[in-house]
């Protein structure tokens, strides 16, 4: 049996961090957002072991990769003597912010779990999920939704109708960020570092109206340290507001840049005006906001 599913990205419309932890995590609320830019993920049933390809030789296909854990983590937690041939083709770029490693372990899980007959329920399956990284959990389901925890502790929430008709346009500097960098540097960041806590649950009750009421809350903590060793992704935000973009801010903990944009002949404009002053390493993309639904996996 095999299967063949998409994995998502997600921008974060707030990432508000409240505080360092005694685990040495950061304790956040964040309003995460699914994004139909998607990786393909073809999972086959095999006899023995976890044997993985990636159509991006830069990619390890070993235990660095995500992919490859959530097929250990699969084969532990259920003791299935069986194996599965993997293949994973990358489309979503890498220490982007954005989830795309987190979105393909949790694709993993849910096509192993479909192709091994549901050994796992939704409880086991957000377990295992946590324990591969904080953004999983989110990714095990489709809807835009609040987090809090480490990020793992997910509530789906309905759609936005504030974003309706609203792209998002995507851009990546081509360079990455590494996140315990960023959360490592937000130390030099008092107020970065202790939010303020319920701007995350106002941010997601404004998006039931317009964009305008909710202003004020898109914000990313970790901006503090990442703009100012990165000060072209603060470059990129100027243009996108000045070119008509309501809102421009980066995704967790960078370097992707993500504009709101109403309509789709100004994001088009946009996107090219953006591409003439800045293209040539950057990766752009955009797509509808609010096209429901968001993954039909
Ligand atoms: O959970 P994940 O593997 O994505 O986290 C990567 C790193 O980011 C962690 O090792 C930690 O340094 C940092 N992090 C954090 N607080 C969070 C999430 C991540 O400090 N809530």
């Amino acid at each position: 049996m095999q299967v063949e599913l998409k994995s998502p990205c997600k921008v974060n419309l707030i990432l508000n961090i409240l505080g360092k932890r005694p685990d040495g995590f950061h304790e956040l609320e964040t309003v995460m957002h699914p994004v139909a830019i998607h990786d393909v993920l073809s999972i086959a049933r095999t006899a023995t072991g976890i044997e993985l390809t990636c159509d991006q030789p830069e990619l390890p296909t070993d235990s660095r990769n995500l992919v490859h854990r959530a097929a250990v983590a699969f084969f532990t937690e259920t003791g299935i003597h069986e194996g599965a041939r993997i293949h994973l083709a990358k489309r979503i770029p890498m220490e982007a912010g954005i989830g795309g490693g987190s979105g393909n372990a949790a694709t993993t899980l849910l096509g192993l779990n479909e192709v091994f007959g549901s050994p796992l329920d939704a409880h086991a399956l957000q377990r295992l999920a946590a324990t591969l990284g904080s953004d999983v959990p989110f990714f095990l389901q489709s809807a835009p939704a609040i987090a809090v925890g480490r990020g793992e502790q997910v509530k789906p929430l309905g759609a936005f109708d504030a974003l309706k008709g609203f792209y998002f346009l995507l851009i990546h500097p081509g360079f990455g960020v590494s996140t315990p960098w960023a959360y490592k540097n937000l130390a030099r960041f008092p107020t970065a570092l202790n939010g303020e806590r319920g701007r995350a649950e106002r941010l997601a009750q404004n998006l039931k109206t317009s964009i305008e009421a909710a202003r004020a809350d898109f914000y990313n903590s970790l901006e503090a340290p990442v703009l100012e060793k990165f000060p072209l992704l603060a470059i990129f935000q100027e243009f996108l507001r000045e070119n008509g973009a309501e809102v421009a801010l980066m995704s967790g903990s960078g370097s992707t840049t993500f504009a709101l944009i109403e309509g789709a002949q100004k994001t088009a404009e946009i996107e090219e005006r953006f591409r003439q002053k800045f293209g040539t390493n950057c990766w752009v993309s955009s797509v509808p906001c609010n096209k429901a639904p968001y993954f039909p996996r």
